[in-house]
Formats: C-alpha cells, structure tokens, sequence
C-alpha cells in the first residue's frame, strides 16, 4: 500500500515539473555554458532581430521603449534556460497568447530562427546543441504562426 502512494506521489511531482529537470537533466543547460552564455546569445539575437528588414517591423514598439526590450530579453533568457534543463523559471505568456493578432507568416519564423541560429553559431554553440535547442523552439510555430 506505502509503495502505491510513493509511486502516485512520484508521479503527481513529475507531471508538475519540466521533463528534463524531473530527469534531473540540466546537460543542455550545461553544454551551452549556463546563464551568462544565454543572456549573451539573447542580446545577440535580439540585434540581428532589429537589424533584419525582413521582420524588424514586428518588433519596432518593443526596441524603441528600453524597458520593454528588457523584458522581453529576459522572457527569451528565462524560456531558453528554463527548455534546457537549467534553473529558471519562464513566467511569460503562452506562445499562442504572446503572439495572437499579429499576423506572423511562416517566413517570418524562419527568418527569426535564421537570425537565432546565426547567434548560435557566432558563440560556436555545438551542432547538437543547435539542434536540441531549435528541436524545443520548433514545434512552437504552430502557436505563433498565424498565417
Ligand atoms: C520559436 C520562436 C519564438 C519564440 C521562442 C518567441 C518567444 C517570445 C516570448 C518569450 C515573448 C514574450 C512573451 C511575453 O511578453 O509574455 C515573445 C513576444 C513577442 N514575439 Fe515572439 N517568439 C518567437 C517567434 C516570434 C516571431 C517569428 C515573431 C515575429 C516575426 C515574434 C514577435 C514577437 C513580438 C513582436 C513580441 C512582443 C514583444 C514585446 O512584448 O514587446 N516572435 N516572443
């Protein structure tokens, strides 16, 4: 009978919490090199994202008021950490509600996951880290792209 309710107590706990850290895997967080590494290929990223004519009319309110690009630097940091294992929390909207009206193409989230990759590799992110990252990011398109 004790087992029965560790293991229904045990379950209940993962199901509360992230996969990767339930596993206690924070390898990805870890290979990438942990926060300082994040935020640094968040304020990357977020320059190739405002300096790309092929999306930047997207963001235009969010880089010309520096509070709010702060945040929304430190949402991308706290979801990117949180994706791979590490000790943050993302406490941001859901994809579908932080991007709902507006009117994102399939382009353009290519286009923006071109500029992260280009982040990526400017900080020699290894191959399969690339990877596990954008295999986490992509299957969000379908919350964001609305068209
Ligand atoms: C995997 C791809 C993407 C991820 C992980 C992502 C992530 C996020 C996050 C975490 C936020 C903040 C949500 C909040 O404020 O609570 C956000 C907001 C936003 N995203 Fe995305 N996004 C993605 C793709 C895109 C694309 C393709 C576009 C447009 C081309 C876009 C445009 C925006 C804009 C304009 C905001 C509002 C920023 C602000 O608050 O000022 N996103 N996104």
């Amino acid at each position: 009978m004790r087992k029965y309710t560790l293991l229904a107590l045990a379950t209940g706990l993962l199901a509360l919490t992230p996969l990767s850290q339930a596993a206690g895997n924070d390898a990805l967080y870890k290979s990438l090199g942990g926060k300082k590494a994040i935020v640094a290929v968040v304020d990357d990223f977020v320059g190739r994202v405002a300096a790309d004519n092929r999306i930047n009319s997207f963001f235009k309110a969010t880089a010309s008021n520096p509070k709010r690009l702060a945040k929304f630097k430190r949402n991308l940091v706290d979801q990117i950490c949180e994706a791979a294992g590490g000790p943050c929390k993302y406490t941001g909207k859901d994809m579908k509600t932080a991007h709902a009206g507006m009117g994102i193409a399939s382009g353009d989230f290519d286009a923006l996951v071109q500029d992260l990759v280009a982040a990526l590799d400017k900080f020699s992110v290894k191959d399969g880290d690339k990877q596990a990252l954008l295999g986490v990011l992509g299957p969000m398109k379908k919350d964001i792209v609305e068209k």
